[in-house]
């Protein structure tokens, strides 16, 4: 088992979904080999819930780093956990259009994207004219 599906597997377990029941874990590798993971958290205000991408994504913030070189999705159903519009967005301000984007399946099932296959024309900070 990769250390992506490892780690991702692993926080999934942990994911607090009491609402959906359906539990989602994700891993990031950066460009330096660190992995960070994230599950989702739900709360009793559907809307305030957030995705185990986001969380993710805030983790590895938070440790100081900024680029995603691979990302690993998976849940419990029957094929390749896509993930959600909001969280497409979000990798793609972190990822590079050719960065991989796993989808796996508690059941062995995995579906291999590129970020620029799942979100094509992202919105990025080009078109507000920054730098
Ligand atoms: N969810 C994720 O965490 N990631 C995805 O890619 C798809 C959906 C979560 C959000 C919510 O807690 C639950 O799965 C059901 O939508």
């Amino acid at each position: 088992m990769s250390s992506l599906l490892h780690a991702a597997t692993a926080v999934r377990e942990r994911a607090y979904a009491p609402y959906s029941k359906f539990k989602v874990g994700a891993a990031i590798r950066t460009p330096t080999g660190s992995v960070h993971v994230g599950c989702n958290v739900e709360n009793a205000a559907y809307p305030q819930g957030t995705c185990a991408e986001g969380g993710a994504i805030s983790a590895m913030i938070a440790a100081g780093d900024l680029e995603i070189s691979e990302i690993l999705v998976i849940a419990d159903c029957p094929s390749p956990v896509p993930p959600c519009g909001g969280c497409r967005q979000k990798i793609a301000e972190f990822a590079a259009s050719d960065v991989k984007v796993t989808m796996c399946t508690t059941a062995g099932k995995s579906l291999t994207m590129t970020v620029a296959e799942l979100l094509p024309g992202s919105f990025d900070a080009s078109f507000m004219d920054m730098p």
